[in-house]
């Protein structure tokens, strides 16, 4: 039997792994391609037959949902799940971990997002199968950072030596936490831009330059300065995550990449997105050659297959585990996030590990312990 492999944090899986990881993921994208191209438009690469992957999605999502589902059925197996919380007995009080013990007897592994951070954690605790995170609160978002790197990857070939502007909320921007650090453990280095109030979390700084030696360079301005930037990627200010509603409208509109920014950047940067995409890039760069962010969109479904593939077929490809594995538990205190799942779930008992020597870190949200900065 495989051993049971969750995919909470990228972290999962060593530096090596995520680029085996990378390699399989062209494999199925040649494959999807090929299928498309040559059955009519019903493609099936049959890896997963009859397996079952429940989809449970406590917060909107497109992509990601999409993505994952396009993925599991393209290598032949089937989804079950919900698309609202509103849907399933979680509207009648049903907690977290109850929902997942049920799903995990019915399918092979199950995708969800949530919007509390850490609940992918929590979720991992109680499920026989594995927990793929698909976003948890404005914590990670490890799946979109496999498929970010993807794109990277396939357009410089490397993942090291690069340098990486992040712009827009990259305080509650999951999938900035996920690929700051990733870029860290590769060797290629971010700029982060953002309005004062919307910096990267202390806690990924620190995690990235602890673990992997990365520096960032912060910054408030979009205009100027990408003469040696690679890669531009810009993020949504996510409205759904403040709890002032005057400061998202101090930051809501503060950065609009647009055709005069595109023209004084270089001509090898590529601008990508996560999307949702909001006004913070105008419609006129969609003609722009550099652009990327469909393309990185149709990039999820190759990488999600790679990850299914991996997670329910062929984990015994991968022995090691990475960077974040088996750190031992402290079970006490309390987490100083006050959007942690500890604070709401009564099945998340407090459980903190050793994040640098003196320092302890929640487990579900990696947040430092004794940081003094509430959020
Ligand atoms: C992102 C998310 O949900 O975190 N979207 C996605 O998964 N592609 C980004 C966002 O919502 O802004």
């Amino acid at each position: 039997m495989p051993r049971l492999r969750h995919f909470i944090d990228l972290e999962e899986f060593t530096p090596e792994e995520v680029l085996q990881l990378l390699e399989l993921a062209g494999e199925m994208e040649a494959r999807v391609r090929y299928e498309k191209a040559t059955q009519g438009g019903s493609p099936i690469t049959p890896l997963l037959p009859y397996r079952v992957m429940a989809s449970l999605f406590w917060e909107p999502s497109t992509r990601t949902r999409l993505s994952f589902e396009t993925a599991m059925i393209r290598l032949g197996g089937s989804v079950v799940g919900f698309a609202e919380a509103s849907t399933s007995s979680v509207a009648k009080g049903e907690s977290l971990a109850d929902t997942i013990r049920m799903c995990a007897h019915y399918a092979d592994c199950i995708v969800m997002r949530h919007p509390k951070d850490g609940a992918a954690y929590l979720a991992g605790k109680f499920s026989t199968v594995p927990v793929l995170n698909g976003g948890d609160g404005g914590h990670l978002h490890p799946s979109q950072t496999l498929l970010d790197l993807y794109t990277i990857y396939k357009e410089f070939g490397t993942l090291a030596g690069l340098k990486v502007a992040l712009c827009g909320d990259l305080l509650y921007g999951r999938t900035t936490h996920s690929l700051a650090v990733a870029l860290a453990a590769f060797g290629s280095q971010c700029v982060a831009i953002s309005p004062a109030e919307l910096e990267l979390p202390p806690h990924v700084l620190h995690h990235l330059h602890s673990r992997y030696g990365g520096t960032v360079e912060q910054r408030r301005e979009l205009d100027g300065g990408l003469d040696d930037v690679h890669v531009l990627y810009m993020t949504r200010i996510q409205r759904e995550r403040f709890e002032d509603p005057e400061v998202f409208e101090r930051v809501a509109h503060v950065y609009r990449l647009d055709r005069r920014i595109m023209d004084g950047a270089p001509a090898e940067m590529i601008v990508m997105h996560p999307l949702p995409r909001l006004d913070e890039i105008a419609v006129e760069v969609d003609a722009d050659p550099r652009v990327r962010y469909f393309e990185q969109a149709f990039n999820g479904v190759p990488a999600r297959m790679a990850l299914l593939l991996v997670l329910m077929g062929h984990s015994h490809l991968f022995g090691q585990r990475g960077s974040n594995w088996r750190v031992p538990s402290v079970f006490e205190g309390t987490c100083s996030n006050r959007r942690c799942i500890t604070h709401f779930d009564d099945n998340a008992a407090p459980e903190f590990y050793e994040f640098e020597p003196g320092k302890l870190a929640c487990r579900y949200c990696d947040r430092v312990r004794d940081q003094l900065t509430l959020y």
